[in-house]
This record gives structure tokens, sequence and C-alpha cells, in this order.
């Protein structure tokens, strides 16, 4: 294992009925809110109407910023910070999935710094402060409910960035798996393509070593097997959505991977495609994690053909490393293809006539991934072969 230090400062309140934790939490961080949500998921579901309840009950003044958009653009995290200055707002609180989360996490730095925070995306310079957020989870997905990641995209420059800081974890994230049951079921399905994704960017990983981390990993992807096809056919069933909204948690809160330094090439890869064509995130991972896989399944061989015996029971009888390598690929994809995600870039009308512009941005930063590092013709390879 490499060194590490390990500190999650994120209070994580969940399961059935814990909305009502807004009545504790809230009060801790002031008396002037401001409410993040998306396109109106939250009204529908009747969430909205809950969460504003309690606040009113508080003797709340409620802000709102409505209307943040799947892949969150820059120019509504100023609109959140142009309110957070002239209403003096104390606590952001995002109820919505990551995309809401994250344009929230930018606001709450944005609030507490004289420049664009884009400059935190472009790595000119690092949050010093924040105000505090909270969270209400309505999508199995990201993880961004207790990490200190975000993802903005600059609609000016068609640029999709992820950034990170300590300041940016919430203060309290509550997770009740019944706000995720209206979720449809293609979002239901890239939320679980992510999830697998995250677990994926962890184990592939050079840090010898790292026998608890690799199990866990293989007991998260095992789970959302299990339950994907179930969840799938009975979408409101709360005993699955609650697997999978703790799986989604524990996949990118830092747990997996502690000691460890996964590879994440992939999702560069995507977030250059979703920042040219703005396509869901899971749905261009489907696409890509197994052409990345394909790509550079000889960096070590031996991590795949575990892979494929641990999670996806192949059997490894009569077969060269090779093929139970390429086997366990082969059974991603049509385990992915058995619950309806994507598997070709053409399924979203995207052809070759972007793949050197979309290379570009994914190299921006130059050449990455901790497992193999690739270059921007590799990128354009694994682009080619998802055609
Ligand atoms: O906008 P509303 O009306 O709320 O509808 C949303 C949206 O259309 C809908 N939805 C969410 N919860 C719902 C619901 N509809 C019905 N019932 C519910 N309970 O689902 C749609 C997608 O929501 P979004 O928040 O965009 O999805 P997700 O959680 O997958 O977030 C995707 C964004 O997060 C970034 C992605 O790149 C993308 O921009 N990521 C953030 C990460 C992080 N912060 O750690 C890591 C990830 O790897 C990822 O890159
Ligand atoms: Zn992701």
């Amino acid at each position: 294992m490499d060194q590490f230090q390990f500190h999650n400062p994120t209070k994580l309140i969940f399961g059935k009925g814990q909305l009502e934790q807004l009545r504790q939490e809230v009060p801790r961080y002031g008396s002037k809110v401001l409410l993040v949500y998306g396109g109106g998921s939250i009204k529908k579901s009747r969430l909205y109407d809950r969460v504003v309840t309690i606040l009113q009950e508080l003797g709340v003044k409620i802000t709102e910023l409505a209307g943040v958009e799947p892949n969150p653009r820059l120019s509504t995290v100023h609109r959140g910070v142009e309110l957070c200055r002239s209403e003096g707002i104390e606590l952001v609180l995002a109820v919505g999935g990551g995309s809401v989360l994250d344009c929230a996490k930018a606001i709450a730095v944005g609030a507490k710094y004289d420049g664009d925070m884009w400059d935190f995306a472009e790595r000119k310079a690092a949050p010093v402060d924040a105000l505090p957020l909270g969270t209400v989870l309505t999508m199995a997905a990201t993880g961004s409910e207790m990490n200190g990641n975000s993802v903005i995209t600059n609609e000016d420059t068609q640029e999709k960035l992820g950034w990170g800081s300590k300041l940016a974890y919430p203060a309290f994230s509550i997770l009740e798996p019944a706000n995720t049951a209206t979720l449809p079921k293609e979002q239901t399905v890239y939320g679980m393509v992510d999830i697998m994704s995250h677990v994926f960017e962890h184990y592939f990983h050079q840090t010898p070593n790292t026998p608890v981390q690799d199990g866990f990993c293989e007991t998260v992807l095992r789970t959302v097997i299990e339950t994907a096809p179930l969840l799938i056919k009975d979408l409101e069933n709360e005993t699955y959505r609650e697997t999978i909204l703790y799986c989604g948690t524990m996949a990118l809160n830092g747990v997996l991977n502690m000691g460890l330094s996964g590879d994440w090439a992939t999702h560069n890869i995507e977030h250059a495609v979703s920042a040219v064509y703005d396509i869901p995130h899971g749905g261009g991972l489907a696409i890509l994690f197994p052409n990345w896989m394909k790509h550079v399944m000889h960096h070590d061989i031996a991590r795949f053909k575990r892979l494929a015996i641990q999670v996806f029971e192949v059997d490894p009888a009569g077969k060269s490393d090779e093929e139970i390598a390429e086997a366990g690929i082969e059974a991603l994809r049509a385990f992915w293809n058995s619950i309806g995600a994507p598997s070709r870039l053409a399924d979203y009308q995207i052809d070759d006539s972007k793949l050197e512009l979309m290379a570009d941005k994914a190299v921006r930063f130059g050449a990455f991934g901790n497992f193999a590092l690739l270059e921007k013709q590799d990128v354009l390879d694994i682009y080619r072969s998802s055609l």
C-alpha cells in the first residue's frame, strides 16, 4: 500500500424517514439557505414540498436556484454565487442528483472567492474558504454526496472539468432510498454504470499489497451485478434502491481506494465526450470502459483475469490467461447490454468528425492514467473502437 491519510468529514445520514434530520442539521449553519435543485423532478416527486415545509417550520429564509442542468453549467454556478452574495446566504442546500450537488459545491466555494471559480477547474487557484453545504440526494451514481469532487461544464469553451477540494465535502448528506425510487429506468441504469465504473477506476491500479481493497471492490461490483436486473424490473422497490444507493456512496467516498492510486483515465476520456456532445455521463462510460479495458489489458493481464473469475464467474478451465481476461471484458459488455446501457458512440449519433477535438480535450493536462499511461493516440484508438 501507499502511505495514506483518510479523513472524510461528511456526516452521512442514511435510511427511511431521515429527511426529518434537516430539523437538526440546518440550524447548525444559519437561517438563510440557498435551495439548489434541477429541472423539476423534485417537484413531481413532492420531495420539494417536504423540504420546503421543514425549512419553513424552522423559520429559515429560502432563496431558490432552480434549473440546474444535467452536466451542470458554469453560468448556473455564477447565478448561484450572485444569489449567495446578494442574499447573505449561510448554507447551500442541494436537493437532487450529482449534477445539482456538483453545482452547489461550485457555488459554495465560488461565493467565498473574489475571482471566477472556473480558476479552480483550470488549476489556476485552489479554494481557501467555502460556505457550508448540505445535500439531499435523489440519484445513486456519482458519490458526490460524500466526496469533495465536482464536475462543471463551461459552455463557452465546451470544456467539462473536474475539480476537488477538502472544502467541497458536504457537511451533511441525507440519503433516503425512497427519494431515488422515482428515477426512470434509463437514469437508473446510467447511475449503476457510473457506480461500477468508479469501482473499476480504483480496481485498476499498480499498487502492491491491497488484498482488502481489491476484495471490497469485487464485493461492490458483484452486488451491483446481482441487484441491477432485479431493480430495473421493479423500479420502486426500496430494498433494491437502498442497496444501490449504499453502493453508490461507497464507490466514491475514499474507502475503497485507501492506500492506492486508481487509474481514472476512462473518466477523463468520457468527460471530453460529454463536454462536446452533452451526453449522460453513465451512458458514455458504458461505451468507453470495455474499450479502454481491451486497449490496456496487456499492462497487467493477471488483474483482468482476476476480475473475470472473481466478479464475472468466468470458468478458467482450458483457457489461456488472455482468453480468461477477454471473456471477463465480454461479460461486462453483455451485462451492461442486458440492462439497457448503450454500447456504441453511434447510439448517441456521434460519428468520427470530432474525435481529434475530444482527444485534445482529454490530454489538456498531459498524458494520464495511473494503471496505464495514455497519450493522445491511445485516446483516439479508444474512441475509434467505440464508434
Ligand atoms: O434535473 P432533475 O429534474 O432533477 O432530473 C434529473 C436529471 O434529468 C433526474 N433525476 C435525478 N433524480 C431523480 C431524477 N428524476 C426522477 N427522480 C429522481 N429521484 O436525472 C437526470 C440526471 O441527473 P444528474 O444529476 O445529471 O445525474 P448524475 O447523478 O449521474 O450526475 C451526473 C453528473 O455528475 C458528474 C458527471 O460528469 C455529470 O456531470 N460526476 C460527478 C462526480 C463527483 N462529483 O464525484 C463523479 C462522477 O464520475 C461524475 O463525473
Ligand atoms: Zn463517474
